[in-house]
């Protein structure tokens, strides 16, 4: 039965599994033998138990009686000890010579290194470049310009870099790069991680460095997602007028330039910590209907009067609660202080918003106050609102009692308000 399926969707299902075993329904019948050999996607897995080289000279092997018109991808995931990796390369340069247009390289090595080789971050064809690895088993060492024409998608995965040039060389060679994830290790040699890409439109970073900084120059930038930060280094990050989304979660850098340059977004989802939040003067969110703050940082609520201060066309606001660490109620020494409710009632709340979402997760004795006090706010001043959501995780069962009952009896501005208990 299965032979009688079109060759299209036996290739689609093939290219699904691991090549070995693709090759294997050579047996199968007359119309097998060939068949493996055109199927687009190819996923070369070595385990470990046998020989790098035999894996190796298997792959080869494949690569070279490779008959589909187009390579779209291919995938070699290897771990070894500490062998010579020269044959990786050699393998990847047969890829680049089929005009692959996905390359994913996934390496995980105790204690040796698989340098990328140079000659290879030179590929007209390349559209998507994956390098995964776990703890720097790949280094990154572009000591000149680079030309990656083709490449729209890059994705560098806990990766060594020989320099702070390597960065450079090989994202000023991706002319056409739109989509950029990095996620850095926890010790890395870069110290200025330079982000230079006009082309770019999709930017995510997730740092766990302790004191890198980063200039990001992405002037055409749509959607960006930063995670980590937690150490001491800073962002410059450019001004990024077409922002349509973003999600911004660090610690300890110094947040007022990111904020600053984030406000054409429509989308925006902030961890970050407030204490340390100020705001360039002058700056308005003209667009943003969409807002997340989460409420475990010290002092979470300057953030947020800041926000509907300057945010006057937000429609949804939803406050995020989670797990409070001690650092986080302490932050730097800092004892919380308490929230003051804004002199003039923003006018977004007179306006526009129309959805509030209140998140409790956990809380520490006495901290859900303040939570409550800017509920009870926002029912009492936003006129337009017509969904307020409460949902309670983890609060216990008096405080919860006692939440419920004091926001039903608040004065909603908005007679058409439902209120919602989750
Ligand atoms: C970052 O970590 C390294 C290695 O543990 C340490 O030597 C260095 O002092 C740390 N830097 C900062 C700023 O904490
Ligand atoms: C923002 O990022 C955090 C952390 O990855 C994630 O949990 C959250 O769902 C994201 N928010 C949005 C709106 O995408
Ligand atoms: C918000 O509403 C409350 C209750 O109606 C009112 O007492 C308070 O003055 C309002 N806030 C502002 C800034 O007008």
């Amino acid at each position: 039965m299965i032979s009688e399926l079109p060759e299209a969707l036996l290739l689609q299902i093939l290219s699904l599994l691991p090549t070995e075993d693709v090759a294997a329904t050579s047996v199968l019948s007359k119309r097998w033998r060939t068949l493996w050999k055109v199927v687009p996607k190819l996923k070369f897995i070595h385990d470990g138990l046998t020989g790098l080289q035999t894996f190796s000279e298997n792959v080869g092997k494949t690569l070279l009686s490779h008959k589909a018109p187009v390579l779209q991808s291919l995938h070699l995931l290897v771990s070894f000890d500490k062998e010579a990796s020269m044959d990786l390369g050699v393998l990847i340069g047969i890829a680049f010579g089929l005009h692959v247009r996905e390359l994913k390289l996934e390496v995980y090595c105790e204690e040796g290194l698989f340098t990328f080789p140079r000659s290879l971050y030179n590929c007209e064809k390349l559209e998507t470049l994956k390098l995964v690895t776990s703890c720097g088993s790949i280094l990154v060492d572009v000591p000149s310009s680079v030309c990656l024409k083709s490449l729209r998608t890059l994705l560098l995965h806990e990766v060594e870099y020989k320099d702070d040039e390597s960065v450079v060389n090989l994202l000023s060679g991706c002319v056409s790069l739109e989509n950029l994830v990095v996620k850095r290790k926890r010790h890395d040699v870069v110290r200025t991680f330079t982000i230079a890409v006009p082309s770019l439109q999709r930017l995510t970073i997730t740092d766990q460095t302790n004191d890198s900084s980063y200039v990001i120059k992405a002037p055409f930038l749509k959607y960006l997602k930063i995670q980590g930060f937690s150490g001491l280094g800073s962002c410059l990050f450019e001004n990024a007028p077409e922002l349509v989304e973003a999600n911004i979660s660090i610690d300890y850098v110094i947040s007022e330039n990111i904020l600053g340059s984030l406000t054409s977004a429509k989308h925006l989802s902030l961890n970050i910590s407030p204490v340390e939040c100020t705001f360039p003067a002058g700056k308005i969110f003209h667009q943003l209907a969409h807002l997340e703050i989460c409420t475990y940082k010290a002092e979470w609520w300057n953030l947020l009067t800041l926000m509907l201060d300057t945010s006057p066309r937000l429609r949804v606001l939803k406050l995020i609660g989670g797990t409070r660490t001690r650092w986080d109620i302490y932050s730097g020494g800092m004892a919380w202080g308490k929230w003051i409710q804004p002199k003039n009632v923003p006018e977004c709340l007179l306006f526009h918003l129309e959805t509030f979402v209140l998140s409790v997760w956990t809380c520490h004795k006495g901290k859900l106050g303040d939570e409550k006090e800017v509920a009870k706010y926002v029912l009492k001043n936003a006129s337009r609102l017509k969904k307020a959501t409460l949902s309670k995780n983890d609060v216990n069962l008096e405080e919860r009692v006692k939440l419920v009952d004091e926001l039903e009896s608040v004065v909603r501005a908005s007679s058409s308000c439902q209120l919602v208990f989750e």
